[in-house]
């Protein structure tokens, strides 16, 4: 049973010190190796942080290592196995505590020496699952748990074979962001903390497993025994596992596709740009420094569009549009690479330091690949999407427009919101546009450099913008607004303005139809996706249904194959009761489990009797194919019962 809700404000908060910083000026970008942790030269800079949804106190006593042994038992969709933690004692503490969620501890040993440990679990806290406290002595080098997961592990997805596209063998996945690494590894799972780790992964020797590690094996072997190793400290809520039946597609020395087979040819052709992608990433802000760069397409229950597990892309296999268009997610994910991967948010009321950067990375890299007038379709398509969620929120939740989150007491994969992303790109857009490409591009490499393998705070990072960038204009921090941007709500007044032609167009044939155009007489020769999804998203709102019925005939929304488009669509075919949609918008709903796609028509159709009553009854379909994270958000929304 879970505790009340106030049990979350008798957490204690723990300070943490992080590494951290060059506010005093003190590091220069040349002093440094790639790979090693720079600012740990500079204690003086050390800066206090607290994350509210870890028990950890690194402070003293950090994990430095982790090393996996895991058996993988789709019968009783189980992991079970060791954990053997590497720990740095830094104030001869006599315990060192982890955060765990639902995992069975079976036994605790200490080395050197082997000796059983002495351990105890806290009261189960919701979201942060119990602290676990075990005794050690200053000359204790590792723990080894032996444990193993539930099969409600949150983090973890076991999906039937006919939940898969090849339909004939299972598959499992694993999403650890933002704090679900616990449920399936005991350890300090807060993005303050890095370690490197390995891993041994025992799986049924007809399934493939990859990890977000270097050297993914490229093909199956007899033994079904794979070993993974990251040798570049990563926070815990990178740590990703999955394994199915899986083959391997090359698409440069340095990068390739995993999917099934059936899948893997389709993925291949849809990223051929990947290549493309790295280098002009690379060519922005410095060297790609993990190695290979994999995508992985997971089946369609995987509740996000991508997620950027080092060395290995998880993505949703709902962006193979068969048009490539939708391949902005892989610049995404690979952007992550720098901004959250190598310089990580501390903490997730630091969300934006991850998101937001990562937006403004992935525009720069549109841009360099297919122009200006793509990456500004983009950017129209973001400030859209933060209005409408500033909206959304409204005035009872106007905190969560801030880009600096209070999320204690919160799950945050409730409380982080789109914000992060759009407000986030905006704001870095301002500052390149007020002090110039080149500078704040020289500004952004020596900040990715200077704080590789470090997290960075909200105030950390405003601290060495101003130190390091803002000082050498008289009066320009003044005009930048940089507190109504990071502590205040909404848009601020100075937010840029994208401008797109092709969007103008779009507008042009909306214009038309409001004036009474047929769709058919609408001029949209050769429009793309984002054109489309612009088109209908603001179309006036309800139409009647024989005006949704001519658009359908005309441009056959209703049986595209594209998600971002199905999505919009069945929106609007919700707003305008638009009933010959729904058999599709249901098989929608049933077939793939990304949170994005599902959470904007779940909740429209809970907004009436009529449409709650069919949300309920697909839900009920759907639920048992959905991951955690997309039952806890669809559960909300329908006020069902969670658990299961
Ligand atoms: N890191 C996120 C996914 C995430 C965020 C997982 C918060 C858990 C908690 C990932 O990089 C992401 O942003 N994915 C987006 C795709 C992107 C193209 C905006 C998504 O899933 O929609
Ligand atoms: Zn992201």
């Amino acid at each position: 049973m879970r505790p009340p809700m106030r049990t979350l404000y008798r957490v204690p908060a723990l300070s943490i010190s992080i590494l951290f910083i060059a506010v005093t000026g003190l590091i220069s970008a040349g002093c440094r190796t790639a790979g090693a942790p720079a600012a740990t030269a500079h204690p003086e800079a050390s800066l206090s942080v607290t994350d509210p949804h870890s028990f950890a106190r690194p402070g003293d006593v950090s994990v430095s290592h982790l090393s996996l042994d895991l058996n993988v038992d789709f019968e009783r969709r189980q992991l079970s196995g060791t954990a053997r933690l590497d720990l740095v004692n830094h104030s001869g503490a006599g315990q060192v505590i982890l955060d765990t969620r639902e995992l069975d501890i079976h036994k605790v040993t200490l080395q050197p020496g082997g000796a059983a440990a002495a351990y105890s679990l806290g009261d189960p806290v919701e979201f942060l699952g119990r602290r676990m406290s075990i005794d050690i002595t200053p000359s204790t080098r590792s723990v080894t748990i032996e444990y193993g997961t539930r099969p409600a592990a949150a983090a973890l997805q076991w999906l039937s074979a006919e939940q898969t596209a090849g339909g004939s063998h299972p598959f499992l996945l694993t999403q650890s962001e933002a704090i679900l690494a616990r449920t399936w590894i005991p350890l300090q799972d807060s993005p303050s903390i890095r370690f490197t780790w390995d891993a041994t992964v025992h799986v049924p020797n007809n399934l493939l497993a990859v990890m977000s590690a270097s050297d993914n094996p490229l093909e199956k072997n007899a033994s079904g025994v794979y070993h993974f190793e990251m040798r570049q400290p990563v926070p815990s809520y990178l740590m990703a596992l999955a394994v199915g039946d899986l083959s391997f597609r090359r698409l440069s020395p340095r990068s390739g596709v995993y999917a099934e087979p059936v899948v893997v040819d389709k993925a291949a052709w849809e990223f051929a740009d990947t290549p493309k992608m790295i280098a002009a990433a690379e060519k922005l802000y410095g060297p790609y420094r993990w190695g290979r760069y994999d995508i992985l397409v997971l089946p369609p229950s995987f509740p996000y569009g991508g997620m950027e597990n080092p060395n290995l892309t998880f993505a949703t296999p709902t962006v193979l549009a068969g048009d490539r268009s939708l391949v902005s997610l892989v610049a995404h994910e690979l952007a992550h690479s720098w901004s959250g991967n190598l310089v990580t948010n501390a903490t997730w009321n630091d969300f934006w330091l991850n998101e937001g950067f990562t937006d403004y990375f992935t525009s720069r890299i549109m841009e360099e690949l297919y122009g200006r007038e793509y990456s500004e379709m983009l950017a129209i398509l973001s400030r859209q999407d933060l209005d409408d969620q500033i909206a959304e929120l409204g005035a009872a939740h106007i905190d969560d427009t801030h880009l600096f989150l209070n999320l204690a007491g919160r799950d945050p994969d409730e409380g982080m919101n789109d914000i992060a992303y759009n407000k986030g790109y905006y704001f870095l857009r301002m500052i390149e546009e007020a002090v110039g490409r080149a500078r704040w591009d020289e500004f952004l490499r020596t900040y990715f450099d200077t704080f590789a393998f470090h997290s960075m705070t909200t105030k950390g990072f405003e601290s060495y913008l101003r130190t390091h960038l803002l000082v050498e204009t008289p009066g320009l921090e003044a005009r930048l607004n940089i507190d109504a941007w990071l502590y205040g709500p909404g848009v601020p007044p100075n937010v840029p303005v994208a401008n797109s032609a092709a969007f103008s167009r779009v507008d042009e044939q909306l214009a038309s139809f409001r004036s009474g155009a047929s769709p058919s007489a609408l001029d949209t020769h050769g429009w793309n996706t984002h054109q489309w999804v612009h088109f209908i998203r603001n179309l006036p709102t309800p139409l009647t249904q024989s005006q949704m019925a001519a658009l359908d005939s005309a441009f056959h929304f209703t049986s595209s194959g594209n998600g971002e488009i199905l999505d919009v669509w069945f929106e609007q075919a919700i707003h305008s009761d638009y009933r010959q949609a729904f058999p599709a918008m249901e098989r929608f709903l049933t077939s793939i489990g990304r949170r994005k796609f599902l959470k904007p028509l779940y909740t429209e159709l809970a907004k009436t009797p009529a449409g709650k009553e069919f949300a309920l009854a697909v839900y009920r379909k759907a639920r048992p194919g959905y991951h955690s994270v997309s039952r806890g958000t669809i559960d909300q929304i329908l006020g069902v019962e969670s658990g299961g």
